[in-house]
């Protein structure tokens, strides 16, 4: 029987061909002529005066053809023909060389193994009038091509695009992502109940999901109480927390260099109920807008929607004193909810596109109101996208409102003596948008907070 990765894997390759013929005529059409593309994993970096390699990510736009591991491989792109994988494999005996992946992809593309960096320049053959797609300068001039042909602003703007486009291939390496993460999550959630330090936690998350530290996506967030307030807490504490009143994850997993990012909130014995209810109602709330990922409509108006979402519970909990309404307007959901809605998923975490006007480029700024929302580009069928609101208590964003004209709307001692110590809540699937409805490609693997 057919595998059916390598199937998908194939349509992949011909689709992306096919988008990357159409890109180049298009770009033809107005008189930018490029024979082909190559496109460059780039190069090792080094630490400064160091001889200890930065950890090595590929150029996310060679990715998108192969999960092929370390550096400096290329892949020469020709329209109409299949593109060859110039992979390097070093002759070494300091480090090992890049292991292989079990991945179809030498099944489909045509591969040329050498062995050092100059051979994969010299393999390239005739591509001085190719456009080059990567961050080593002095590869693309070691292949003869124009300082303008790299990196063409026109032409990344169409791939960066199609990437906000998933492939069936790309949604099931995501869906993948999500399956790996999910024993994860799980192994931290039971781990928690003993209470154990975080940076435990972080151990047993890698065990759990066959992961370095270097091949996650994004480093964890696993955070005790009140560091859950922090939205992209990085550190891992060593020691047991004194109490247990929460516990946030936000962990991923990485498949064929796609990524997954999920989180999930766990209120701990010393939760007070009133943070329960705010988690049970902001998972609800999430559900909902999951629910309303649909082809053509606006992320812009999601993102609102999760903003008055919250002031309903802000409201119906009693942190805020005024309706629903009035906190919306006043802006009071702000400080609780200080971060976007959420963002496009792939080969990056954060991945590219997500404020993109158009195909040939252009930028749709956020509202001003919401400066750190990523994604203002219209949904349609073949994204990935986050969903994750949240609702935090930052000592930092809630200081400005103890004195002056909204002070009266918060009910301060609920928030000093009760919510402050459980930090805030974040719940994150990852969803792909249809035509025939949302589908969410983590819950089903991770669960709620409540299974
Ligand atoms: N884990 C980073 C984010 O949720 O965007
Ligand atoms: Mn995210
Ligand atoms: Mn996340």
């Amino acid at each position: 029987m057919e595998d059916p990765l390598k199937e998908l894997y194939t349509e992949h390759i011909d689709l992306v061909c096919r988008q990357y013929d159409a890109a180049l005529a298009a770009l033809a059409a107005q008189g930018k002529h490029y024979a082909g593309i190559v496109f460059a994993a780039g190069g090792e970096l080094l630490y400064h005066a160091d001889d200890q390699p930065i950890p090595y990510r590929p150029t996310p736009h060679f990715a998108r053809w192969a999960p092929v591991q370390g550096p400096d491989h290329l892949l020469i792109f020709r329209p109409g023909e299949t593109p060859t994988l110039i992979r390097v494999v070093p002759r070494d005996y300091w480090y090992e060389p890049p292991a292989p992946v079990d991945h179809p992809y030498p099944e489909v593309l045509p591969v040329e193994v050498v062995a050092t960096a100059e051979d994969a320049i010299d393999s390239a053959g005739e591509v001085k009038d190719f456009a080059y797609v990567g961050y080593d300068l002095e590869v693309a001039e070691a292949l003869g091509i124009d300082e303008e042909a790299i990196e063409p602003e026109e032409l990344m703007a169409r791939l960066d695009w199609l990437r906000g486009l998933k492939t069936p291939y790309e949604v099931e390496c995501i869906r993948l992502a999500a399956d790996r993460a999910a024993p994860g999550h799980a192994t931290v959630r039971s781990g928690a109940r003993s209470g154990h330090s975080e940076r435990a936690l972080h151990a047993a998350y890698l065990a759990a999901t066959a992961h370095l530290e270097t091949e996650l996506p994004y480093a964890n967030i696993i955070a005790w109480n009140e560091h859950a307030a922090t939205l992209h807490y990085q550190s891992k504490d060593r020691g047991d927390p004194p109490l247990t009143a929460n516990l946030l994850i936000d962990a991923g997993a990485e498949v064929f260099g796609y990524a997954s990012d999920i989180t999930r909130t766990y209120p701990q014995s010393a939760a007070p109920l009133v943070f329960r209810e705010i988690v049970d109602r902001l998972d609800t709330l999430q559900r909902k807008l999951v629910d309303a990922v649909r082809p053509g409509r606006s992320y812009v108006e999601l993102h609102e929607a999760a903003h008055r979402g919250i002031a309903d519970i802000l409201h119906e909990t009693g942190v805020l004193k005024v309706s629903a309404e009035e906190a919306f307007e006043r802006q009071l959901t702000d400080p609780f909810f200080p971060h976007g809605l959420g963002h496009h998923l792939g080969l990056q975490v954060h991945d590219v596109g997500g404020r993109q006007a158009a195909p040939e480029g252009g930028v749709i700024d956020p509202p001003p109101r919401y400066p750190y929302l990523r994604t203002t580009r219209e949904m349609a069928a073949g994204q990935v996208l986050t969903i994750e609101p949240g609702i935090y208590f930052i000592p930092l964003l809630l200081e400005p409102h103890r004195q002056g004209g909204h002070a009266s709307a918060f009910d301060w001692k609920l928030i000093d003596e009760e919510l402050i110590v459980c930090g805030g809540v974040r719940i994150e699937d990852d969803v792909l948008c249809t035509e025939d409805g949302p589908e969410d490609l983590s819950r089903p693997a991770v669960g709620g907070h409540r299974d």
